[in-house]
């Protein structure tokens, strides 16, 4: 097919395109999913959606780890995890103040992230580094929403798992939403070197390839 484009562009062009088909994302069975015997299943759904793990491990997170996991200095995330909670009061008559014990974004997200550092620390998780086609976006959309009672059916989330901010909270714990998926490229790349630094990302062929990622006709 003849094209009306230069060697730069074509080539640039070609580089974007292997990119996109090669893009990495850090995806983790939080404790919760590894003690429901839920890895199998969740990795499944991740193998089906044609995705390929390309490296992955099994263990027991400690408090720095999880610390420079999460973006622990980000205040507008801090604020959102906070934010977050208070949807959880969405269709209920319930004060934000009453239930939550402030209605600053902030001083509510400070509570929820310490929450969740204990909650990650609470047993083995599988990180994993999974790859394909948008494979961002993809492993979010099989994540589901943060919060399990909004997250989507058909999503890991919303199929396995039911909890609310609401009852976390007077638990005092964090809510148990089984599995983490990086949310853009930054936080992708971030995470696959704090998770996989030093080791090696294997490189293989799935046999469905051709027929899901080329013309093969
Ligand atoms: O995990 P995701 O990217 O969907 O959400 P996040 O806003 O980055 O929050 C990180 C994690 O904090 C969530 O997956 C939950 O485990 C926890 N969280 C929570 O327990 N309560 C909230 N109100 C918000 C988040
Ligand atoms: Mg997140």
């Amino acid at each position: 097919m003849a094209k009306n484009t230069t060697k730069d562009y074509d080539a640039e062009l070609n580089k974007t395109i292997f990119d996109i088909k090669h893009q990495r994302t850090f995806c983790m069975i939080k404790p919760d999913g590894v003690m429901r015997g839920l890895i199998g299943e969740i990795i499944r759904r991740i193998e089906k959606a044609g995705l390929k793990v390309v490296a992955m491990k099994m263990l027991t997170p400690d408090e720095d780890l999880i610390k420079k996991h999460y973006p622990t200095s980000d205040e507008k995330w801090i604020a959102r995890l906070g934010n977050k909670s208070k949807s959880g009061l969405d269709g209920l008559s319930l004060d934000v103040k009453d239930t939550f014990g402030t209605d600053d974004d902030t001083e509510l997200g400070q509570s929820v992230l310490s929450g969740l550092i204990e909650y990650m620390q609470s047993g083995p998780v599988v990180a994993m580094v999974v790859e394909g086609i948008q494979a961002i976006e993809m492993v979010r959309k099989l994540a589901g929403a943060t919060l399990p009672f909004k997250a989507e059916m058909g999503t890991i989330r919303g199929d396995f798992s039911v909890d609310s901010p609401v009852v976390a909270n007077v638990e005092g714990r964090s809510i148990h939403n089984l599995f983490h998926a990086s949310e853009n490229v930054k936080e992708a790349e971030s995470e696959i070197n704090l998770w996989f630094k030093g080791e090696i990302i294997c490189d293989y062929s799935l046999g469905n390839d051709d027929i899901m990622y080329c013309k093969h006709y």
